[in-house]
């Protein structure tokens, strides 16, 4: 079967060029001018840009978090996705039965997502404790179960303590995994919070006051030096927030080090005056959102290459049912947002529109070093050889966000009443259109289990 997609703004990482793109049982086939095929379906791209599909890195569909679980699975989940131009995911496995192996989550998250995901899925592992035989079990999950990314938590309720957390990266490192963290120090958190709580101070307006930003970036610095401890393991720092702990980043970069940092659509467009609204429970999450002056931080680490990915941390809880219960006490809220559909639209307005980064430097944050530092090699360019995962952005296309044209179980979106200009109006997974014009047309189940490779440091 073969598709043809004719009169493209063709760009990735590597190029920019106005012509057709040829994508033959699945695969990207032929890229050029004039291009022709007898059998080929065409669709005629209008000018438009042609991106590698997005891939988002860091979501969490169907997390059991103890007090609820999140309302979007892999198949709404998936489907948001679809829609807003993401055409692979790697979800964080949640937290297992206390003491449980590496491989009893992922036989759990497999279940999950096979015969719901729409489109491509990989799993990152977590590291609830650290023994023997954790650490001997790592390298099967690498080498045997393409898990080549771990996350290891400083907070809640299966947080390391450093000499966990040092062991654990040490043996990641050394299998060829690479260690994501959720870094937020942990005794901080504890202390801030039961000040709030002694005060009085209980409703979902105080959860950004709980969590300062000093808590996650002394983390960070402190990671970082575990990390280069363990021999310079290399390391990836989720959804950073704020510009301190960039800066412990930006230092260890400059030395040398192998750290790279993942920043969310949450920490770029929204800030902690929302905290102030009747409805704060909505914009609980963690680390929570920061002040406006934070997020030009963040722009100038995209800018400058210091934040090498664009993630979601999408964690969907519906407000009716799970978030607005919690008003008056954020000790009880569960913490998270949506935002897999949102991702992409945002980042490439804000950004792309804007004048604030390249089309080329969206392609790179949104897809290309996602895929390179994850371990995706048949993904992630506009490459003949490479998946046909693809996705066609209409820069002239300007529309509110409002929840009611999103495609995930939730009822409600962070980002309502933002005006983006560019939409993704055709999504392509391995060849099949998964949306088309903010329509779903793709299949449940259709998308693969990623056997991902081993981490190479891609810089
Ligand atoms: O509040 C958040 N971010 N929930 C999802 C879990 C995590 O910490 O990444
Ligand atoms: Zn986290
Ligand atoms: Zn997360």
């Amino acid at each position: 079967m073969a598709t043809l997609i004719k009169n493209a703004q063709l760009v990735d990482s590597f190029m920019t060029l106005r012509g057709d793109l040829l994508v033959e049982d699945g695969k990207i086939s032929a890229i050029g001018s004039q291009l022709h095929h007898p059998q080929a379906e065409i669709i005629d791209a209008g000018g438009h840009y042609l991106f590698p599909g997005g891939i988002d890195v860091h979501t969490h569909l169907n997390i059991d978090v103890g007090i609820a679980r999140s309302c979007d699975d892999f198949f709404s989940g998936t489907r948001a996705a679809a829609c807003g131009g993401t055409t692979s995911i790697i979800d964080h496995m949640g937290f297992g039965p206390t003491g449980c192996d590496l491989h009893h989550q992922l036989h759990v998250y497999q279940e999950y997502a096979q015969n719901n995901a729409v489109i491509d899925y990989g799993f990152h592992g977590v590291i609830q404790h650290v023994d023997d035989a954790i650490l001997d079990e790592m390298a099967s999950m690498v080498h045997e179960e393409g898990i080549s990314s771990f996350k290891l938590y400083l907070t809640y309720g299966y947080k390391l303590n450093d000499s966990d957390a040092l062991r654990a990266v040490s043996q990641l490192g050394k299998v060829g995994a690479l260690t994501t963290v959720h870094p937020e120090n942990d005794a901080a958190v504890q202390l801030c919070r039961q000040r709030l709580l002694d005060a009085g101070k209980r409703s979902c307006r105080y959860h950004g006051q709980s969590r300062p930003l000093e808590c996650e970036a002394e983390a960070i610095a402190r990671m970082i030096n575990l990390a280069r401890l363990a021999g310079d393991a290399p390391l990836y720092i989720v959804h950073l927030s704020n510009g301190l702990g960039l800066d412990y980043i930006r230092n260890a970069q400059r030395s040398g080090q192998v750290v790279i940092a993942e920043t969310c659509p949450q920490y770029l467009f929204l800030d902690d005056s929302c905290y102030e609204r009747p409805d704060a429970s909505k914009f609980v999450l963690s680390p929570p959102l920061r002040p406006k002056e934070e997020q030009q931080k963040l722009w100038a680490g995209l800018q400058e290459h210091s934040i090498q990915v664009v993630a979601t941390d999408q964690c969907s809880f519906r407000y009716q049912e799970q978030k607005q219960p919690a008003e008056a006490d954020f000790t009880r809220c569960p913490n998270g947002l949506p935002g897999v559909e949102n991702r992409m639209p945002l980042l490439f307005s804000q950004g792309v529109m804007s004048g604030r980064i390249s089309a080329q430097r969206f392609v790179e944050l949104t897809s290309y070093w996602p895929a390179q530092i994850f371990g995706l090699p048949h993904k992630g360019s506009l490459k003949v050889g490479q998946d046909a995962d693809l996705v066609i952005f209409d820069p002239n296309l300007e529309q509110i966000i409002t929840h009611s044209q999103m495609h995930d179980l939730c009822d409600y979106t962070p980002y309502e009443g933002i005006n983006i200009r560019g939409w993704p109006v055709l999504t392509m997974s391995r060849g099949q259109v998964v949306a088309r014009d903010g329509q779903f047309v793709g299949e449940k189940g259709a998308g693969r289990f990623i056997h991902r490779r081993p981490f190479k440091n891609p810089f």
